[in-house]
């Protein structure tokens, strides 16, 4: 094994959409592991809208990247050196933590070990994994899903939208689907979703709504800004908003987010919305994940991946997320 570890470091931060040229690839020594640490080789680079609030100068609930440091990201890889007793070099784990680069020293305590023989490893960052689990637990968590309840869900198509359309199958709800082109409309459909609705082409797409929602129960939000107002004017009594994501700001998180109001709306409905951040739930992973797993056994949850060859392609892919051009979960396969 040739000593070079390559990196992807934060050059300087964006201006908007992020562009190539505000990230540097560097190469560096292959680190060693000290004491309880492994030392990982990457197969698989999660690519997430959380990403673009990392290298903004605008405060968050964790830490960003500084220029000059390796970017943040999740990862499936096999350990290449251990230091640790109950990992051996070739097993497969996942992290949270592995970032965009070929090898990552990390405390053995924060991984997940895979079977390669229970499912493809790369589903450990999106149905079974990060994306999954946010949709399993802000769904049933503060949606609370009852059955002949109406779900309305924005970036349905995407990560963590594909699997709370079918959640609310399973959960005997009428799912509706809010997604940016009609091939993503079409998957949708075929998922499960009772109706799908292209918001960039709808026209008036509070009307829209109308027409597929009887009401709007539960709003999955993924995405904020104007699709928010639309599906905001049709909830109904007693309606949960879930706000998990709000990828319409992501380029502009310096900048004030003033838009309609829904107060009076939200007061007359008795309408509760809360904020979702997945990190609060870890300690109930695994019995999330041991549902979800046994719902995909059954073939009760299909999944979707936009797959990208190469490390040096996944500043190319964070923007292809914050701008729809991915459909389904973003990964950046790295190495076989
Ligand atoms: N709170 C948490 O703990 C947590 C955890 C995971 C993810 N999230 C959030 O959940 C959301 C979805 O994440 P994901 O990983 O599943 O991503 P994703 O849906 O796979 O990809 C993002 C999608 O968002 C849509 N989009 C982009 N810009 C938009 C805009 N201005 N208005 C409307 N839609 C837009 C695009 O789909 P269309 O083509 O359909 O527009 C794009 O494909 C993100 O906001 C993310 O930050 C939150």
């Amino acid at each position: 094994m040739r000593n070079i570890n390559r990196q992807i470091v934060l050059k300087q931060r964006p201006q908007g959409m992020p562009q190539a040229s505000d990230f540097e690839m560097i190469e560096q020594p292959i680190p060693e592991p000290g004491e309880g640490e492994v030392v990982t080789k990457l197969m698989w680079l999660s690519i997430d809208p959380y990403m673009r609030g990392r290298i903004s100068a605008a405060k968050s609930y964790a830490r960003g990247v500084e220029p000059g440091e390796v970017m943040v990201g999740g990862g499936v890889g096999q350990v290449a050196r251990s230091r640790h007793p109950n990992y051996r070099p070739g097993d497969l784990v996942e992290s949270f933590s592995m970032g965009w680069q070929d090898y990552a020293k990390l405390p053995a305590m924060g991984l997940r070990k895979l079977d390669p023989a229970a499912h493809p490893p790369e589903l450990a960052l999106g149905l079974l994994g990060m994306p999954g689990l946010t949709a399993y637990f802000a769904l049933l968590d503060i949606g609370q899903p009852k059955p002949g309840e109406t779900v309305l869900v924005s970036a349905a198509s995407g990560a963590v939208g594909q699997v709370v359309g079918q959640i609310a199958k399973i959960k005997g709800c009428r799912a509706v689907a809010l997604a940016g082109s009609d091939d993503k409309l079409a998957w949708c459909r075929e998922l499960g979703f009772d109706a799908a609705i292209n918001y960039k082409t709808a026209g008036d797409l509070s009307a829209a709504i109308a027409a597929e929602c009887p009401q709007v129960d539960i709003y999955f939000d993924n995405v904020g800004g104007a699709v928010h107002d639309a599906a905001m004017s049709r909830i109904g009594v007693g309606a949960r908003i879930i706000i998990c994501g709000v990828i319409d700001t992501y380029n502009r998180m310096e900048q004030p987010d003033i838009g309609p109001r829904h107060l009076r709306r939200m007061l007359v409905n008795r309408a509760t919305m809360k904020g979702f951040l997945i990190t609060d739930h870890i300690a109930r992973f695994p019995q999330a994940l041991a549902e979800l797993e046994s719902w995909r056994r059954a073939g009760k949850l299909k999944y979707r991946q936009d797959v990208t060859d190469g490390l040096e392609n996944a500043p190319a892919a964070l923007a292809r997320v914050l701008s729809g051009g991915n459909f389904g979960k973003q990964l950046i396969r790295v190495a076989e």
